[in-house]
């Protein structure tokens, strides 16, 4: 019998296929009576393909899943899933760490270059029959400035390698300094920011990260500073960049993710000198495939031989049952 297991939320159609092979599956947000199928089904379900933006799995959810054996998530941030509670209930996480660097490290330069050349605000000129009255005005520039990257992980370095590339200087901030790495290394954030006029955030949602880009990095970061985060929204105080951006203390932003998704403050959408996305870092055809993959060859692999690919740091000392 294959093991049962439930989709959290809807993933691309190759994904639902392939889990739909290899399990049976039942779909969470398709469930009207969901008390019910807790009380029945539920207590049969071994496994939980997450996605990661459908909803946080805490360990009352767990609790509801007395066979619960693995979590595997569709993103590499986890921070939607409480892998300390699912630790303690000898529940293995998983992730998607690797086959998501590039495409996410390609979008942060894309939006970085899309703020400071105002790239979607120059497309709407054209749209809107503006250029024959006039050229578009001058933008800032790329040119001569310094990106501090807050999170030189595995994501992070691709974006240093890429601003290689366009021959700016790059500087970042972690717990810890890097050995074997170039870059300039701040001990604090407010250091980096004072470094920088850019800031590009590019770190897991934690607890430690939890508003670590406040007014203060933001007031260092000056009035010539732009903001690019690609990380997740609960790393900035958001009051605080939206009251920085209207002020005109910082130059302007770039994001991608954003406290409340899928909600964007009006205040945000409101201001000229930012843009938004809709959380597409890793959202191509290809890379949400090889995403796809990953999360069903850890759900495969723990079912087969008990040996999941992928399992975060605060799961990976587990063993099969
Ligand atoms: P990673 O390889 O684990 O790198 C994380 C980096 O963050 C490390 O360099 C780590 O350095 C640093 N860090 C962790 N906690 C920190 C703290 N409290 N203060 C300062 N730095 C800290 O992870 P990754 O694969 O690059 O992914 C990073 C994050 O990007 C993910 O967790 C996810 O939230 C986000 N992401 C977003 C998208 C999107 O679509 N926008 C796509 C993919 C990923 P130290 O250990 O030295 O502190
Ligand atoms: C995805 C992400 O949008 O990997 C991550 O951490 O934020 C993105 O790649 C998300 O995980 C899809 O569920």
């Amino acid at each position: 019998m294959q093991p049962e297991i439930i989709i959290g939320g809807p993933m691309p159609d190759t994904v639902t296929a392939a889990l739909e092979a290899a399990f049976t599956v039942h779909k969470l947000w398709q469930i009207e009576d969901q008390d019910r199928f807790f009380a029945d089904a539920g207590q049969r379900v071994r496994g939980f393909a997450a996605n990661t933006l459908a909803g946080r799995i805490d360990g009352a959810l767990m609790d509801k899943l007395p066979a619960l054996e693995i979590i595997a998530g569709f993103g590499v941030g986890y921070d939607s899933i409480d892998a300390v509670a699912a630790a303690e209930r000898g529940v293995i996480v998983t992730n998607t760490p690797g086959v998501l660097d590039d495409e996410v490290a390609d979008l942060a330069l894309g939006l970085l270059l899309a703020t400071l050349r105002q790239l979607p605000q120059a497309d709407r000129f054209v749209r809107e029959g503006k250029w024959p009255h006039g050229a578009f005005p001058l933008s800032p520039t790329l040119r001569g400035r310094t990106v501090g990257i807050l999170g030189l992980g595995a994501i992070g370095k691709a974006i240093a390698h890429r601003l290689d590339a366009f021959g700016v200087t790059v500087a970042y901030h972690g717990r810890s300094r890097q050995h074997g790495v170039a870059y300039t290394y701040h001990d604090t954030l407010v250091g980096l920011a004072a470094a920088c006029d850019v800031l590009i955030a590019i770190v897991p949602g934690t607890a430690q990260t939890r508003r670590i880009v406040d007014a203060d990095v933001l007031a260092a970061l000056g009035p010539e500073g732009v903001f690019i985060n690609v990380a997740r929204g609960s790393v900035v105080d958001e009051a605080a960049l939206i009251a920085a951006l209207q002020a005109g203390s910082i130059l302007a932003a770039g994001l991608d993710v954003y406290e409340d998704e899928p909600c964007v403050p009006d205040a945000l959408i409101a201001l000229s000198n930012v843009v938004l996305l809709p959380h597409i870092g890793s959202a191509s055809v290809k890379t949400r495939a090889a995403m796809g993959q990953l999360m069903v060859d850890n759900l495969t692999g723990w079912f087969t031989d008990g040996k999941p690919l992928t399992a975060v740091p605060e799961t990976r000392h587990l063993r099969a049952r």
